[in-house]
């Protein structure tokens, strides 16, 4: 681990609202990496940006009857409120479409032109006389030429899933017309020249996940293809050339780019020397799977043709998709929960808690399922945590007027579970570091577990001999747990940070001081009162319903 660290989570499209598939895979974990890595002590900040260039943006603010810049701003200020209303705390929000970016994205790809790395092709174009344009990817519609479905765009068939080169029937999905074809000169980036290096790089590499890097390995054994990094459309960063007026980049060159050009905006900004911040600390990005072929292909490719002036990711964790009750989730079916509508019901922590529960550091797909979710929250937040918080805090309050008592003597039981406090931070941490979110949720628990049962085997209530030790012990541990929970949890180990009588931020503790015994006798504590409310079997049955029915 360096002493610096800076964290992207794949970049939104300005083009609807952030709902519970993009929170699980990507922006939760991205998002507690980085509490955690600061509690470490690592100079760590968390980058994000929208992405705001493309043809299905261009074409739903068209509908609207919006400019783009006024469609994509409307996303760009949405997004990051239901991002902070998750407590997804990014250092810096950006979006592709800044200045800095557009600037970057035409120096990398002048840099690359120099090198040889890119060439002119012309290729056939579907283009529409009505509205004199060409029609790149989503602007054509038709029948797939796999399964027959109808009303497909040209890239991607929805239906069977498969990506299309040639569609049957198409349609201009402004105009409808039957496009015609038309030569148009593109700008194709040299990917395959890159073959060798992206398969060792992969190959050296040890944090990256094997079976993804066994895949896309596997995919450059079989032949890369060049990669076609223009568009004939309004939107886009333009191509810097005389000859190429009117031409943009492709999406997929310019976004990953924003991950560079943000991070320096905010680290120069910030009176730090962004570049070399970048080259002296871990990079991670964090991705779905969906977005394997960019990130482990395009993205180091364009990096190494840059002579590596920005150094390669150290990380790139890739998580599978989110499905609902079991099923994919899709927004025209209604078969959908979006970000916004869930932090109506309950609280952010409730989602943070359940989601990082469910949460593989794998490919494969995780489920939400309502009648799980209130299982977990009721059992093991609430009576198991909480219980645990409010019981021993209660108690000092009731018993001892506030006051952390003075121990006495220890005995073995007392032995072991001062000595689970001093292995804690440790325990966690490992699998902190190592990406395992739900295995680490699952330590605190058990911790935790420990804990309620001391409580109840000690009886404390009877105010035996032991009962100051009791208390003592269990106090200290319900401090380690407000700061183990916090990066998982952070208002509610904020809460318990206040109702311990501590003073300033949660989120300032170090992680390894989780396994110190801080508190001491006569301490006084805050006021402890319940941190969580249970939820209703009613409630869940009512949310479930909303699912699938028509609005
Ligand atoms: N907007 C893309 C998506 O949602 C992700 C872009 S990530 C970046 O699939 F690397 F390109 F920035
Ligand atoms: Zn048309």
């Amino acid at each position: 681990m360096r002493h610096k660290a800076i964290i992207t989570s794949a970049l939104p499209y300005s083009n609807g609202e952030i709902h519970l598939g993009h929170v699980a895979s990507t922006y939760l974990p991205a998002d507690v990496t980085t509490r955690f890595l600061k509690q470490k002590g690592v100079e760590a900040y968390y980058i994000c940006a929208s992405d705001d260039f493309g043809t299905p943006i261009l074409i739903q603010s068209e509908k609207e009857g919006k400019s783009p810049q006024e469609y994509v701003a409307y996303w760009n200020k949405r997004d990051l409120e239901d991002f902070s209303a998750f407590d997804i705390d990014f250092d810096f929000f950006y979006k592709t479409s800044s200045t800095e970016n557009i600037e970057f994205a035409q120096y990398v790809f002048k840099k690359l032109q120099e090198a040889g790395h890119i060439y002119e092709s012309e290729i056939i174009q579907f283009y529409c006389n009505n509205d004199k344009k060409f029609l790149p990817d989503r602007y054509v519609k038709g029948t797939c030429p796999y399964c027959k479905a109808d009303d497909q765009y040209s890239d991607l068939c929805e239906q069977c899933g498969r990506v299309l080169e040639e569609i049957k029937n198409p349609k201009c999905s402004i105009c409808g017309q039957t496009p015609v074809k038309e030569k148009s000169k593109h700008y194709f980036f040299k990917l395959k020249n890159f073959s060798v290096q992206l398969y060792n790089w992969l190959e050296k590499n040890e944090n990256l996940q094997k079976d993804v890097k066994k895949y896309v390995q596997n995919w450059i054994k079989k032949g890369l293809l060049d990669w076609d990094i223009s568009r004939d459309i309004s939107w886009g960063v333009p191509i810097p050339l005389e000859e190429a007026k009117g031409k943009m980049l492709y999406g997929w060159f310019d976004n990953h780019l924003a991950y560079i050009s943000t991070a320096i905006k905010f680290l120069n900004d910030k009176g730090i020397n962004g570049k070399e911040f970048w080259n002296s600390a871990d990079i991670y990005h964090f991705i779905g799977k969906d977005i394997v072929y960019h990130h482990f292909l395009f993205l180091p490719a364009m990096r190494i043709a840059m002579d590596e002036e920005y150094k390669l990711p150290d990380y790139i964790p890739t998580r599978g998709h989110l499905t609902l009750e079991s099923k994919k989730i899709s927004k025209s079916r209604n078969w959908y929960i979006g970000l916004k509508e869930f932090l109506e019901y309950y609280p952010a922590d409730y989602l943070r808690f359940y989601l990082a529960s469910i949460n593989l550091y794998s490919q494969d797909d995780i489920n939400f399922d309502w009648d799980e979710f209130a299982t977990k929250i009721n059992s093991e937040l609430i009576g198991n945590f909480g219980n645990f918080v409010n019981r021993t805090l209660g108690f000092i309050q009731k018993t001892f007027d506030g006051k952390i008592p003075k121990p006495d003597e220890f005995d073995d039981i007392d032995n072991k579970s001062e000595k689970k406090i001093k292995t804690l931070a440790e325990d966690v941490g490992k699998l902190m570091e190592q990406n395992h979110l739900d295995r680490a949720l699952k330590k605190i628990l058990e911790f935790s577990a420990h804990f309620n049962q001391y409580f109840q085997h000690k009886e404390p209530w009877k105010k035996d001999s032991g009962t100051n030790t009791t208390v003592y012990i269990s106090v200290n541990a319900v401090r380690s747990l407000a700061i183990a929970f916090y990066p998982l949890m952070p208002k509610s180990a904020q809460k318990i940070w206040s109702q311990l009588g501590l003073r300033g931020d949660v989120s300032e503790q170090s992680w390894d001081s989780i396994s110190e015994i801080s508190l001491q006798a006569d301490h006084k504590i805050g006021s402890p009162s319940p941190l969580f409310a249970k939820i209703e079997e009613s409630d869940i049955k009512k949310y479930r319903q909303k699912l699938g029915s028509q609005v």
